[in-house]
C-alpha cells in the first residue's frame, strides 16, 4: 500500500466527522433567516483550508454571501489549478418527508443522509480531504492550488460572478476543477463536458385591489390565479413543446457523435428514470432521445404557484394576486437574458384581459460546453480509470453551475467537471444522501487526479 492510501484508509472516519460538522450548519442561501448560518459554514470551510496548510485563507464578504479563498503556491515550476465548490444548500421543505432531520447527518447503510450531504458539501469535503492527504503524506502539494468556494450557488451566484470578472488576475491558473456533478451509476465514472444554463423568473399577476367575494363579483372580476393557469398552459403544451417565439432559434444541433450516443442510450435511461421517479410514463418531446431532452434541449418548468386560499376547508374568494415561479433551462447557445426577454414578451401576450402582469428575473446563468481533449481532462480520465477500474464516459448534465461558463470565458483555461454524485442522491429533495463508498473513492480519485495534473 502506498503511504497515501494508508493515510486515507486510516483517516476515513475522521474525514466523515469533518463532513458531519459542516452538514449540521443549515446554510440555506436563498432564505434570509440563514445568513448567520451561511457565514458559519464559510468559516468552517476556511478552517478546513487552514488546517490543510493553505495560505491567504480568507472569508471574503460580498453583496450577499461570503466566498472562501485560500491558496498554496509553493510548487514552483508546476501548474496551478483553481478548485471550485459551494457550501450553500437548497431549502429543505417539505420537512415531514424526511426520515431523519434534514440537518442531522445520519448514516443508514452505505449512505449519509442530510441536506448538502452530496450537493455540494460532501463533494467539496472530499476534495479538501484529498488535498489534506497529499499535503500530510508528502509535506507539500504536487502542484499549485487555489481554492474558491461560494455560498450562493443555489441562489443564482451573482457574488462570485462579480468577483471572478473583477479579480480574474487574482485567480491566475492553468485549469479549473469543479467537483459538483455526478456519474450515471456507481460503476460508470464520468466526466461532464456540458451543462445547461438557466433563467429563473417569478410571474406576478394582479387583479382587483383586494380579495373579492366570489359570489358577488364572480362573472365580472378578473381572477389572477386563473390568468396564471392560462399563461402557464400557453407556455408549454402536453407534448413538451414550448410556445415562446424565437426560443428554439438558437438551439444548435448536437454533433453526430453525441446524437448517436444519446439515441443509442447504452445507459438504459428510460428504465432507470421510471424507477427513480416512480411514474408510469415519461413526459416531454417524444421526438427527441431522453438524454437529449435532459442535457441539451430547452425546458420550461413551474416550481410553485402562490396565491388565494390554501388552508383547510373552503373560502369563497377571488384572490387579488397570484404568483408563479417558472424557470427555463437553456442549451449553451441560448443566453439567459435573451431567453428572459422572449419569455416576458410571451407571458404578457398570454395574459387575459383585466389583469396586470409583472415578470421578475430572479436569477440566471449560462450553460457551457467544454473541450474534451485538454491535458487536465486527460489527467482526470486516468485518475477515474485508476480508482473505478473503468474508462470514464463523457456526459452532459441538465443542471446548471453558472460559474462554470464564466470560468471558461474569463479565465480561458480548460475546465474539468468530475463529480461522484449518483442519480438516486435526491439532491434538492427530501432525504438527500451521499454514498460513503463514493465519498471515499472520490477522495482517492481527486488525489490521483491532482498528482497526474502535476
Ligand atoms: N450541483 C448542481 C448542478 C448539477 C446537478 C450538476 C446535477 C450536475 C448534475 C448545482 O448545485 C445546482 O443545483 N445548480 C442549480 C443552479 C441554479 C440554482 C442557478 C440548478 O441547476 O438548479
Ligand atoms: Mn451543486
Ligand atoms: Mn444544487
Amino acid at each position: 500500500m502506498t503511504k497515501l492510501e494508508t493515510y486515507i484508509t486510516e483517516n476515513e472516519s475522521r474525514f466523515l466527522e469533518d463532513l458531519k460538522g459542516w452538514l449540521r450548519i443549515p446554510s440555506i442561501s436563498t432564505l434570509p433567516e440563514h445568513t448567520g448560518d451561511i457565514r458559519r459554514a464559510a468559516e468552517y470551510a476556511a478552517d478546513q483550508l487552514k488546517h490543510i496548510g493553505f495560505e491567504h485563507v480568507e472569508v471574503i464578504s460580498t453583496q450577499r454571501h461570503p466566498l472562501v479563498y485560500g491558496d498554496w503556491l509553493k510548487a514552483s515550476g508546476k501548474p496551478t489549478v483553481l478548485i471550485y465548490g459551494h457550501y450553500d444548500v437548497q431549502p429543505v421543505d417539505p420537512v415531514d418527508l424526511w426520515d431523519s432531520p434534514p440537518f442531522e447527518p445520519t448514516i443508514r447503510g452505505d449512505n449519509i443522509y442530510c441536506r448538502g450531504a452530496c450537493d455540494d458539501k460532501g463533494q467539496t469535503m472530499l476534495v479538501f480531504k484529498a488535498l489534506e492527504s497529499l499535503m500530510t503524506v508528502n509535506g507539500a502539494l504536487p502542484l499549485n492550488v487555489r481554492v474558491l468556494i461560494e455560498g450562493e450557488e443555489e441562489a443564482g451566484g451573482e457574488s462570485i460572478e462579480h468577483y471572478v470578472s473583477t479579480y480574474a488576475d487574482r485567480l491566475q491558473c492553468d485549469s479549473v476543477f469543479i467537483c459538483d456533478t455526478g456519474m450515471p451509476s456507481k460503476d460508470f465514472p464520468a466526466l461532464v463536458y456540458g451543462l445547461r444554463g438557466i433563467t429563473y423568473t417569478e410571474v406576478e399577476v394582479r387583479g382587483a385591489k383586494h380579495d373579492l367575494h366570489s359570489g358577488v363579483y364572480g362573472g365580472v372580476a378578473p381572477n389572477p390565479l386563473h390568468a396564471l393557469a392560462l399563461i402557464i398552459a400557453g407556455l408549454k403544451d402536453a407534448e413538451g413543446h414550448i410556445h415562446i417565439p424565437g426560443l428554439y432559434d438558437k438551439v444548435r444541433e448536437p454533433s453526430a457523435e453525441e446524437k448517436a450516443f444519446w439515441r443509442d442510450d447504452s445507459l438504459h435511461t428510460s428504465e432507470i428514470l421510471l424507477k427513480e421517479m416512480g411514474v408510469s410514463q415519461l413526459s416531454g418531446e417524444a421526438e427527441y432521445p431522453l438524454l437529449e431532452r435532459m442535457w441539451a434541449r430547452p425546458t420550461l418548468e413551474v416550481h410553485g404557484i402562490i396565491g388565494g386560499f390554501v388552508g383547510e376547508g373552503a373560502k369563497t374568494v377571488i384572490p387579488a394576486v397570484g404568483k408563479a415561479k417558472i424557470s427555463l433551462r437553456l442549451p449553451p447557445d441560448l443566453k439567459s437574458h435573451e431567453a428572459f426577454a422572449l419569455f416576458e414578451r410571451r407571458v404578457k401576450e398570454l395574459a387575459p384581459p383585466g389583469v396586470e402582469v409583472i415578470v421578475h428575473y430572479l436569477h440566471g446563468g449560462e450553460g457551457v460546453l467544454i473541450k474534451r481533449d485538454s491535458p487536465a481532462v486527460r489527467a482526470a480520465m486516468a485518475a477515474l480509470k485508476e480508482t473505478f477500474g473503468r474508462d470514464p464516459i463523457f456526459i452532459r448534465e441538465g443542471g446548471s453551475i453558472p460559474i462554470a461558463a464564466l470560468f471558461n470565458e474569463v479565465l480561458g483555461v480548460p475546465l474539468v467537471m468530475m463529480g461522484f454524485a449518483l442519480p438516486d442522491n435526491s439532491i434538492h429533495a427530501p432525504n438527500e444522501k451521499y454514498s460513503l463508498t463514493q465519498f471515499f473513492k472520490g477522495i482517492r480519485a481527486v488525489a490521483s487526479f491532482l498528482q497526474k495534473l502535476a
